[in-house]
């Protein structure tokens, strides 16, 4: 029996893209992007995060669904399929990062749910930086990550239909409601407009900051699910009657869009209450210092808010870790011929067994995050375009015509030239961007 005989399917196309915007909306949208645009002079992050997922995001996600629609296999298969053996050894680096990935991921995932359940119990502690130093580190820092695992573990065990798309049918639009009410919450804040002018005015020096660039596009990258070979994957259970360019479009505007949102809830919670200076005190933790303080201040209503504020987390959390823990699974699927059940254990075991790590040494975790999280996808989407649109370029071409639309049919020669000729350079001046910062992390990191 071959895998592609016995290959998986979405049920509907529906599913596919609400399971595919699953993975891009997570805690990339909520707690990694308003922490870049705080760092990142506000407005000028966000002009820049925009114009990085239109003119780059979207067409290296279609150039993942083209190749993974067409390999009709996980990265490693794929790739050695459509490209020859050489290749099949990126794919093998594109799982590991996701691996990689998971294993922290879950870690900050288990944070967010400690503080829902915190916020039933006992409320937000007054001394929110002690009370963050306490939840990251210690038994229960690895007890939570467990935990969510295991939960990743059961729904990635139950299948791409039972599983995956099923949970994101119902978890999505829950999101979306929980993060709009937020917001239309936050608006009615005293001080509300301090906020939305940091947030949304931009600072012009900021936008001429190589630095700046390189954090918008990594966030895009990170934030869409790119440079690993996740889209490619979800691609693969794909039929060819599906239009790729009007499902990347939607899930493109729909993680911008639910980013976009909780910078309308997190900017003005942080600065009615002046809050500012505590996002800058540590790098991962920003958020989760910041804003369990500001609910702390607002006594009742505070803790209602911060609930619902951390519950959308956790769910944003899980999608994105179900999505992250199948292409690991998937690929050792397809690889070694497993089952499903024992390919997610397995998978999941060894990733939480990893994320102990992370989970006792926080930074450890920051410099996993700019190794897996940037460095690693800014690299991994620079093959993609290069092996997209230069070496299978008739293919992809072919398979993004394939099923879509009239309009889109006849943009496909264009998304093709700008993932040829503008993608793959501005991708290396990025790349060589954050190498250079990725370095000095590490002897930071060392020293
Ligand atoms: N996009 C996810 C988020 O914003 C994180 C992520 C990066 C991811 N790469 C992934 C999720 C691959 C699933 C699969 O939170």
């Amino acid at each position: 029996m071959t895998a592609a005989a016995s290959r998986e399917a979405f049920g509907s196309r529906a599913g596919f893209i609400l399971a595919a915007a699953g993975s891009a909306v997570g805690l990339g949208n909520m707690w990694r992007f308003s922490y870049q645009a705080s760092e990142g002079g506000g407005a000028a992050f966000v002009l820049l995060y925009i114009m990085m997922t239109l003119m780059l995001g979207i067409p290296l996600m279609l150039a993942e669904f083209g190749l993974g629609r067409r390999g009709q296999l996980t990265p490693i298969g794929a790739l050695r399929r459509l490209a020859g053996r050489g290749w099949a050894r990126i794919g093998y680096v594109f799982v590991i990062g996701g691996g990689l990935i998971l294993s922290y991921y879950s870690v900050i995932a288990g944070w967010t749910v400690r503080y829902a359940i915190d916020s039933i119990w006992h409320g937000f502690p007054g001394d929110s930086g002690a009370h963050f130093a306490s939840v990251a580190s210690g038994s229960g820092a690895i007890a939570f990550h467990v935990g969510f695992m295991a939960a990743t573990i059961a729904i990635v065990m139950a299948g791409i239909k039972s599983g995956i798309e099923r949970v994101s049918f119902v978890l999505m639009p829950a999101l979306f409601l929980i993060v709009v009410g937020l917001a239309v919450w936050a608006f009615t804040l005293d001080g509300a407009g301090t906020g939305y002018t940091v947030y949304l005015q931009p600072d012009l020096d900021e936008l001429l900051n190589p630095s700046v660039w390189r954090a918008a596009a990594a966030q895009a990258f990170f934030s869409l699910s790119l440079g690993m070979g996740a889209m490619l994957t979800f691609a693969s259970y794909l039929g060819k009657d599906q239009d790729l360019p009007g499902a990347a479009t939607i899930v493109a505007f729909t993680d911008f869009g639910v980013a976009f949102v909780a910078g309308l809830v997190v900017f003005p919670v942080i600065y009615s209450l002046g809050l500012q200076g505590a996002v800058s005190q540590s790098t991962v933790g920003a958020l989760f210092i910041a804003l369990p303080g500001a609910f702390d201040a607002m006594g009742a209503i505070g803790r209602v808010v911060g609930l619902f504020f951390f519950v959308a987390l956790a769910v944003g959390a899980i999608t994105s870790t179900i999505a992250l823990l199948e292409v690991v699974a998937a690929s050792v699927i397809d690889e070694f011929g497993i089952s499903r059940r024992t390919a997610a254990l397995g998978a999941g075991v060894a990733i939480t067994l990893l994320g102990i790590l992370p989970a006792t040494n926080l930074d450890l975790l920051g410099l996993m995050d700019k190794i897996a999280g940037e460095l690693m996808l800014i690299a991994g989407v620079l093959v993609i375009s290069i092996l997209a649109a230069w070496i299978l370029r008739h293919e992809v071409a072919e398979e993004l015509a394939a099923g879509a639309s009239p309009f889109w049919r006849r943009q496909v020669p264009r998304i093709m030239a700008v993932l040829r000729w503008f993608v793959p350079p501005v991708i290396t001046v990025i790349l060589l961007v954050s190498l250079k910062e990725t370095i000095a992390a590490i002897v930071a990191f060392g020293g």
